[in-house]
């Protein structure tokens, strides 16, 4: 979906697009830093996680995918963003299990899916 594109390779806000977009008042915006912090701005539920990526940041660059995202991947969506979080999550807890034994299984994200220099190796360490 290429949030990355926005958000970063590591949802660390820094993905390529950032530093050029503005809000609808030509202000400079940046996107969401995933690991900065324990809420989101527009709630702290899942269910306000799922509506902030469906419907868009009206005003922001922040687009809708309601077109592009099934039901069932948001909330996958949904709970991989809360992996990103500096929290003890019970989706946290999983991951770093499942990170364990599997993390050279995972494809980076990225440019052509080819992690835009990201080092699979660093993300987990
Ligand atoms: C065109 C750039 C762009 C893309 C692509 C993009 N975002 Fe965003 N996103 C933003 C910006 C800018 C903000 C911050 C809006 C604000 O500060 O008001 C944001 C905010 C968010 C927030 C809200 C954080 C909060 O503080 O509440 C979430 C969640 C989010 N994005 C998820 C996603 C997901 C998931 C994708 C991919 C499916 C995605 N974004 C793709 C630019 C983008």
């Amino acid at each position: 979906m290429e949030c990355w594109k926005c958000h970063g390779p590591t949802g660390h806000g820094d993905g390529p697009s950032a530093a050029t977009l503005t809000d609808n008042k030509d202000l400079p915006i940046h996107p969401y830093d995933f690991s900065s912090g324990s809420r989101f701005m527009c709630g702290v539920t899942n269910r306000d996680l799922y509506k902030i990526f469906m419907t868009g940041l009206d005003g922001t660059p922040m687009p809708s995918f309601a077109d592009d995202i099934k039901p069932a991947e948001a909330w996958d969506l949904v709970h991989f963003l809360r992996t990103l979080q500096p929290l003890d999550t019970p989706e946290a807890a999983i991951w770093k299990a499942w990170l364990a034994s599997h993390a050279r299984e995972l494809k980076p994200i990225g440019p052509e899916g080819g992690g835009g220099g990201v080092n699979v190796d660093e993300l987990f360490s």
